[in-house]
């Protein structure tokens, strides 16, 4: 499975990334808002071979891809398909040598498309650590909403973190991508 952008090719994780994909996970500065801490290179490649036995289920339910800029690794995006009917959660991540150009938002863009067309679900989600402006950033040039602000929801990396929720309907999604600039 392969999605493209005006910059970027979208498409399946596989073992040989895990050099690229540990190159921005060994970050502590990439992964401070997320639920894991930073990864060894075994570690990296043990969640690619989640992530590909993820990718083998049927139906399938997570979407993870790499992030390819002139056929370099610069990050991921995805969206888990929940057991909530027609629901997803998305993600996304770049390595800090790549941040500040559009990347991430210009990526989800084209999983969010695909989420609504393809898997036509109804409504996706991001949970976003409050303190992760950046993050925050991308979800507001995506248009997403913010729904609400949970105090302390989720135990990660030692400690108790807020989640704000950002979403937005296949409608308003929809709606909004046929607004002439
Ligand atoms: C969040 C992240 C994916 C954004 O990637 P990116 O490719 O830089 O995203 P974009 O370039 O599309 O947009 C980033 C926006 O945030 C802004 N931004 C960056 N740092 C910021 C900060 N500290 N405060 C406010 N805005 C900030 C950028 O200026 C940009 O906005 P602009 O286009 O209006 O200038 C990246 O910072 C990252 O990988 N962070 C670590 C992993 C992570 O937190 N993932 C999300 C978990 S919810």
């Amino acid at each position: 499975m392969e999605l493209r952008t005006a910059r970027l090719r979208l498409r399946e994780i596989t073992e040989e990334d895990a050099p690229a994909i540990h190159s921005h996970e060994r970050l502590i500065e990439v992964m401070r808002y997320t639920p894991n801490a930073p990864r060894t290179l075994e570690e990296t490649l043990a969640r690619i071979r989640l992530g590909l036995a993820d990718a083998a289920e049927s139906p399938r339910h997570v979407f993870d891809f790499a992030m390819e800029l002139e056929g370099q690794l610069i990050g991921r995006v995805g969206c888990r398909v929940l057991e909530v009917p027609s629901q997803g959660t998305i993600w996304w991540i770049c390595h800090p040598d790549h941040q500040g150009r559009g990347y991430s938002t210009e990526g989800i863009t084209a999983v969010i498309d695909f989420a609504f067309s393809t898997l036509a679900l109804h409504r996706v989600y991001a949970e976003i650590d409050p303190r992760n402006a950046a993050s925050l950033r991308v979800a507001e040039k995506l248009g997403l909403r913010r729904e609400a602000h949970l105090r302390e929801c989720e135990f990660m990396q030692g400690e108790w973190v807020d989640s704000v929720l950002c979403a937005t309907l296949a409608r308003e999604w929809i709606a909004a991508r046929a607004k002439p600039l």
